[in-house]
């Protein structure tokens, strides 16, 4: 019993919702620092809202349900580092890509963008592997030379999207 209370402490010291995760250790962690991430001034919330549900109306795409999100962690992370510019389709709806999404390569570091990956990866339903930080270190390296926003196109070409 004293057990469980001083766990529900720490859970509200650590975030002021009550963080629901299965997720465990070095996971959890991130996902803890992911969310905050998330739901910074200016970051994914302000397009993608808390429920990762978007506002397909005003051109931003839902965080749900698919593979962008949950597949190829490269083209997730490419996506994050250089921003997005360009028609696509997501979950059957198409974006015609007028707005394009900011490139957060100049604002995250590695262990930040590893973070907001697990967070955005784990949760509105997701469920896929966890980022770390040495994957995003080696796919910015991989990416130096790249100017920022990928089209959909092009990523789709490199990394088609799993079925
Ligand atoms: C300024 C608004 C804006 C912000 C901030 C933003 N995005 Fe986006 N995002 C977009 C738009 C717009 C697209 C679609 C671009 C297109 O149509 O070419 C997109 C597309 C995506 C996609 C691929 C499509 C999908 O819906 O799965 C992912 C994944 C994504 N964003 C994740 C993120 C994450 C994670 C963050 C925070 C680190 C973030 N975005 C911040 C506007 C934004």
């Amino acid at each position: 019993m004293a057990v469980a209370n001083l766990t529900g402490r720490e859970e509200l010291k650590d975030s002021p919702d009550k963080v629901k995760t299965s997720l465990t250790g070095i996971e959890r962690d991130q996902y803890i620092k992911g969310k905050a991430l998330f739901a910074k001034e200016g970051f994914c919330i302000t397009c993608h809202q808390a429920d990762g549900n978007g506002l397909p109306m005003s051109g931003f795409p839902p965080l749900h349900g698919t593979k962008w999100v949950t597949g190829s962690q490269d083209r997730l992370i490419k996506v994050v580092l250089k921003g997005l510019h360009g028609p696509m389709e997501v979950n059957g709806t198409k974006f015609p890509g007028q707005v394009p999404m900011t490139p957060f390569e100049g604002m995250l570091s590695d262990e930040e963008v590893a973070a907001v990956l697990t967070y955005v990866r784990n949760s509105f339903g997701n469920k896929a592997s966890s980022v770390s930080k040495e994957k995003v270190k080696a796919v910015r390296a991989a990416s130096e030379s790249k100017k920022a926003f990928y089209a959909p196109a092009e990523l789709l070409q490199e990394f088609p999207l799993e079925k």
